[in-house]
């Protein structure tokens, strides 16, 4: 890969940037680990989760495992209407019927969306509950409703919150876009949209809440268990110290389970009332009602460009829809990507009568990507120049379009001349569409930069045991990205232990803080802490060693479960050895170290796509992905290469098939199950190739790596778009793209190219 020779076609010395960028030793990297040439045998191996067998055989516990002994189960009642009054509820009905064991009026003024919580029951079963909830009366006055950003828009709209339905929450200039504009030889304006996207996690929202006493045990599938202890200390009034948050294993959140929700505070509540444990479950249509999805965005840009490529001016006006909660900033792509001295942006919420948006896998980029790196793609056709070139044509070393600070690293050239080799770039349609005959072929590209940087003040604790047991212990959680397996690796590599020898304890919010897993900055945080820890714990234990075997620190390697001189290697001493000479079990803290403030901290990619669009179906097939990652180290292949499928899955599966659909007379969702909200299957999915550009960053942390979570998911639709654009030679402007766009696109473009 490193080979410039192979992926040079591209002219060679435009990548000479790349070659400037010099690491350095910092924040506790030695001087080889900043150059990434420590030769690590099992940091960045291919290494099978620890925890998978238990995966796949159904004995890793879900919330939805856990039985309780005198568990109830709760049900909640929500509203059917999307704007109401509630003038009464009546619950004594629900109060008699045998089995129930609890009663609780949720909401008594308003409600604005269809699915927002009225009141809840716990009963001794599901059929109960479910039971009592009909019984409950409430009575309604309906108010009139909006669910279309259209529609919240108008002057005498429905009014959804108590101020205004259109809101600008953000607003972003530099340089002078109408000088800019003047300096263009080719100005364009195009909108793009995108819908609301509802994130659907394999395993539903659940909670389990139990009192002992003051004291409160939440079993929750979340992604952020110090939150949820945090949120429900300040909602139940009581302190923090007496909840205790556990997440053993979980399918998927995908940012709907960031935070605390209402219905953990619900069970908590029942849970009081009843003096039983209680379990709450998410029904598949409660997931896609009330508990977050991606919110739309309708953004149009306005780009100049000169002939040469040279990007002279940018401006996004964009309107967003997160229902009854605040949408997406989705400029920055466009702030950021490339190089541009005037840049303009403007970002208005609309607020609608619908489920509260919730961050979504890379929020608001996502939306973003897919607008501008779309509008790139047309300005390109604008000048004739090829996509590619005109990326890197603009190149920047900085961030805010190169006004700003250095990037800490930034290897995005590379992505892109290893993709363009790997997808064979020069086969693409010079001119888009130039291609004939039903089936026609197109390629596309599409870039991506993220954040993803981890939280300095992480904290990871290694415990070792006078019987030679090593644990590492962090109040994180792995929501199926594979985090015991990075942790129990890094202590393994570090100790000279393997993988299986290390117990992981993770998913409790008694074990030292660890920052929600959302953002991408889970491994960022957690892997720096734990091999800070892994550091502290192997220093002390070399020290031992080298008074027993009477030679120096340095002298000492952990390798195979023993501490060996290298100087004379028949000189060695174990490690379960030192442990019972500790005597005691003995504690070392790690910490994840802050970063300088002089770079700025962000993560790139570049995606390459092949399709085949079906010209008499206006059917689109995905024949392959190239996917090129700069995310610093990378510290397990295998889970990486998951993580960038998973990505891959998502982008195609909103490009192609994913749309929200509501019912504008009644407010209500026509699709809130997975058999009409259509996702995509292995069935449509095409050979997906995931590459690394795998060189650790000198500043971020100790192991040079950044996150990867939101990364693969960034330009996984946008690069679908552009390579159907490429085919056809008409640009969806709109996802999903489904077959009846791509033939209306192919019969407006016909008549378009009659008329020329
Ligand atoms: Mo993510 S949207 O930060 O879970």
């Amino acid at each position: 890969m490193k080979d410039k020779e192979k992926y040079n076609s591209i002219e060679e010395s435009r990548f000479d940037y790349f070659e400037t960028v010099k690491p350095h030793p910092r924040l506790g990297q030695t001087e080889e680990e900043s150059k990434g040439k420590e030769k690590f045998n099992q940091i960045g191996a291919y290494t099978p989760r620890v925890d998978g067998d238990k995966i796949v055989t159904g004995q890793a516990p879900y919330t939805h495992d856990i039985k309780l002994r005198g568990m109830l189960t709760c049900k909640i009642l929500r509203s059917p209407h999307a704007a109401a009054e509630i003038v009464s509820i009546d619950t004594s009905k629900a109060e008699n019927l045998p089995g129930v064991k609890a009663v609780l009026k949720l909401n008594e003024k308003k409600v604005q969306y269809a699915g927002q919580q009225v009141a809840a029951v716990a009963a001794v079963d599901e059929y109960t509950a479910e039971k009592a909830l009909s019984l409950i009366e409430v009575q309604y006055k309906t108010l009139p409703h909006s669910v279309t950003e259209e529609k919240s828009r108008e002057t005498d709209a429905p009014q959804v919150h108590s101020s205004s339905n259109v809101q600008r929450f953000n607003q972003y200039d530099r340089g002078d876009i109408e000088a800019g504009f003047k300096q263009a030889d080719v100005i364009r304006e195009f909108t793009y949209r995108t819908p609301n996207e509802i994130h659907h996690p394999t395993e539903t929202h659940s909670s389990i809440a139990k009192w002992d006493g003051d004291r409160l045990t939440i079993w929750d599938s979340t992604q952020a268990i110090h939150n949820v202890r945090d949120g429900l200390a300040r909602a139940l009034k009581i302190p923090a110290a007496r909840i205790k948050v556990i997440k053993h294993y979980m399918g998927g959140g995908f940012g709907s389970k960031l935070s605390l929700n209402e219905y953990t505070v619900v069970a908590a509540q029942l849970a009081k009332i009843s003096g039983c444990p209680v379990k709450i479950v998410l029904t598949r249509e409660e997931n896609a009602l009330c508990v977050g999805n991606r919110p739309s965005s309708h953004q149009t840009y306005k780009g100049g460009i000169k002939k040469d490529g040279t990007l002279a001016a940018l401006s996004l006006v964009n309107y967003t829809n997160g229902g009854i909660n605040r949408g997406d900033r989705c400029s920055e792509p466009m702030i950021d990507l490339y190089k541009c001295p005037n840049v303009k942006d403007e970002q208005y919420t609309v607020f609608t009568n619908l489920g509260p948006s919730r961050a979504t896998r890379a929020p608001g980029h996502v939306q973003g990507t897919f607008g501008f790196e779309g509008f790139l793609d047309e300005l390109a056709a604008a000048i004739n120049i090829d996509p590619l070139e005109l990326r890197i044509k603009n190149y920047s070393a900085k961030n805010q379009g190169d006004t700003g600070i250095p990037y800490s690293s930034k290897h995005l050239e590379e992505c892109y001349r290893i993709g363009a080799k790997e997808i064979g770039w020069e086969r693409r349609n010079k001119v888009p569409g130039e291609g004939t005959g039903r089936y026609r072929q197109g390629l596309g590209m599409a870039s991506q930069i993220w954040w993803g940087a981890g939280v300095p003040g992480t904290l990871a604790d290694i415990k070792i045991h006078p019987d030679g047991g090593v644990e590492i212990i962090c109040g994180t959680q792995d929501i199926g990205c594979g985090t015991r397996t990075y942790m129990a690796t890094i202590v393994a590599e570090t100790l000279g232990l393997k993988p299986e020898d290390i117990i992981v304890k993770i998913g409790n919010s008694d074990y030292p803080w660890a920052p929600l897993s959302g953002g991408s900055l889970t491994t960022p945080s957690v892997a720096p802490a734990t091999r800070d820890a892994a550091l502290k714990a192997a220093e002390q234990l070399k020290q031992m060693a080298a008074e027993k075997l009477e030679t120096k620190p340095e002298d000492i390697e952990l390798k195979d479960g023993k501490l060996v001189s290298q100087a004379n290697p028949d000189k060695s001493v174990t490690l379960r050895e030192l442990a019972r000479s500790l005597g005691r079990e003995t504690v070392f803290h790690g910490s994840r170290s802050g970063m300088p403030p002089e770079y700025a901290y962000n993560s790139f990619g570049a995606h390459f796509a092949e399709v085949e669009v079906d010209t008499l179906l206006g059917k689109i097939k995905v024949l392959k992905i190239v996917a090129v990652h700069d995310i610093g180290r990378v510290i397990n292949r295998q889970t990486a290469e998951s993580q960038v499928v998973g990505g891959i899955t998502q982008g195609l599966s909103t490009a192609l098939f994913e749309q929200r659909i509501v019912d504008q007379n009644t407010g209500r969702l026509v699709n809130p199950n997975l058999r009409d909200y259509k996702i995509a299957t292995a069935m449509d999915m095409p050979e997906i190739i995931p590459l690394f550009i795998d060189k650790p960053d000198p500043y971020i942390n100790n192991l040079g790596t950044k996150g990867l979570g939101e990364p693969p998911r960034i330009p996984s639709s946008a690069v679908i778009a552009n390579a159907v654009y490429n085919a056809i030679g008409v640009h969806l402007r709109e996802i999903p793209m489904t077959p009846d766009k791509v033939l209306n696109a192919l019969k407006n473009k016909e008549a378009a190219d009659e008329k020329l």
